[in-house]
């Protein structure tokens, strides 16, 4: 594998050996790498989580990490150096690049121009690829397999890259997907269809449901994996003058949990908005904050392991 820029670049097994090395990571997290080499940490787009655990993992690995954590303001993308000229940069300081922009399209630049692997930590409304990899991670620790799974997915699915990406994953494992989408009434103006699924449900029939918020609320008891996302609305640039139109979408509280199976698992990429209340954290459903955020951790420093293993 040389890129990450995609859930396709890696194939199921790929995939399947990361977690696995992830597993392998958690019980042995000890430092054990060379030292030499370099992580560029190049965020355009702010991050706790993403930025913070692969800067944790390429320490861990022993290696050496440097970061443009402001790099739409700090780096020469402000003076409008290209993409192409950016990663030629980048090339020539480090080893790997981790990397996150709001264009969609920097990874399709990345695999042109940049010399050196690149992991994509978020393309616009594109994908979110190693939050999948932890997503899928939690889920195997949590529930003990990948297959055969009735999954919710809650709230922003047109503009939210970690449904995309876990979606087109989880779809090869005969999973069944209950889409509660949020609307409010820019989509009913503008005639959107609020689900942005039906291409989905036109390519692979019988996998997707879509379901209103009532509809959620009576489906949850038959739910493993309920997965929350917040309203992205810094993506809403054409609505932005509306931005607090009120939304109607599925949010969780601890009256809704009750319903939930003992066995069912709460997750979010976070960060959270107020679709899922605080007093629901508590639950020993809510994987979302640290188990599901310290799995980050251990896929990271095992995707990282892999990748420059290939160099
Ligand atoms: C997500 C992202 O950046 O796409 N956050 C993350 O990396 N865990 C989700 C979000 O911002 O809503």
């Amino acid at each position: 594998m040389k890129h990450f820029l995609s859930v396709h670049d890696a194939d199921k097994s790929t995939l399947e050996g990361i977690l696995r090395d992830a597993e392998a990571v958690e019980k042995d997290f000890e430092p054990c790498y060379d030292g030499n080499q370099v992580m560029i940490a190049f965020f355009a787009e702010p991050s706790t989580r993403t930025r913070l655990s692969f800067e944790r993992a390429m320490q861990w690995l022993g290696g050496k990490v440097l970061t443009a954590a402001d790099a739409s303001a700090s780096s020469s993308l402000k003076k409008g150096e290209t993409l192409k000229d950016t990663f030629r940069t980048l090339s020539q300081y480090g080893d790997v690049i981790v990397m996150r922009h709001g264009l969609k399209s920097w990874v399709d630049e990345a695999r042109k121009y940049s010399r050196i692997p690149v992991i994509n930590a978020g393309n616009g409304d594109g994908e979110h690829p190693t939050q999948t990899l932890l997503d899928l991670y939690t889920i195997q620790r949590e529930l003990g397999r990948l297959s055969d799974l009735k999954i919710m997915i809650c709230g922003d699915l047109k503009f939210g890259r970690t449904v995309h990406s876990l979606v087109q994953v989880l779809r090869s494992y005969n999973c069944q997907f209950y889409m509660v989408p949020a609307v409010n009434q820019y989509h009913q103006r503008l005639g959107l269809d609020p689900l942005y699924w039906a291409e989905y449900d036109e390519k692979f029939p019988g996998q997707f449901t879509a379901l209103g918020v009532q509809e959620a609320a009576d489906h949850l008891p038959e739910m493993d994996v309920v997965y929350m996302t917040r309203i992205q609305e810094e993506r809403m640039q054409d609505v932005f003058h509306e931005r607090h139109l009120m939304w109607n979408m599925f949010c969780l509280t601890s009256k809704e949990v009750e319903n939930m199976k003992e066995s069912a698992r709460i997750l979010h990429p976070l960060p959270r908005g107020k679709e899922i209340s605080e007093e629901v954290d508590s639950d020993i459903r809510a994987a979302y904050h640290e188990r599901q955020v310290r799995n980050g951790l251990y896929v990271r420093i095992s995707l990282l392991r892999k990748i420059l293993e290939y160099r």
